[in-house]
């Protein structure tokens, strides 16, 4: 292949890409041991599947493109998976899953942004098979944003059913 700067450009974005998925394959253990919800639980263990399917995907790539995915590292994701970190060690609550949701949800819009890029430069380097594999994962994650919006509308109804039960509580013992 000619090499380009957007070439060049486009193997740094899969090297970024493929450390922020590993760090996403740690990040979601830990959340799935901090979620309260089985729902929720189960939901992470269905996306870090998913996200093995992704970084085998991005291995495909790499061997189509002949190159290396080691040896970048993505700042962004570093600092989500901090802030899952950070809510993880809430106490035990629905509010802590709902920050964990939106702690997921910020790692789906960073990898969207991210693959996004990454197909634009795959299409322009006329590479057509690393693009439409690239569209795979991204449809995958725009799919896994909009169950977890869906997880934020039933985790609200959770509490909003536990706050009432609780002044209903404060009502009976007063
Ligand atoms: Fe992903």
């Amino acid at each position: 292949m000619r090499l380009s700067p957007l070439y060049d450009l486009l193997v740094t974005e899969l090297q970024e890409i493929f450390d922020a998925e590993n760090q996403v394959v740690v990040g979601l253990s830990t959340m799935i041991k901090a979620a309260q919800s089985p729902d929720l639980a189960e939901g992470f263990e269905d996306h870090l599947e998913q996200t093995q399917g992704q970084i085998a995907r991005l291995e495909e790539i790499a061997e189509e493109l002949e190159i290396d995915l080691t040896g970048q590292k993505s700042a962004g994701m570093a600092g989500i998976i901090k802030e899952g970190e950070a809510a993880a060690q809430m106490s035990r609550s629905l509010l802590r899953d709902l920050l964990l949701i939106s702690v997921a949800k910020r790692v789906e819009h960073y990898e969207m942004a991210r693959y996004e890029n990454a197909r634009t430069l795959a299409e322009a380097m006329e590479q057509d098979y690393v693009a439409d594999l690239l569209q795979e994962t991204l449809d995958e994650e725009e799919s896994s944003e909009q169950i977890l919006t869906e997880a934020v509308d039933t985790i609200m109804s959770d509490i909003y059913e536990q706050e009432a039960d609780n002044k209903m509580s404060v009502a009976a013992s007063s």
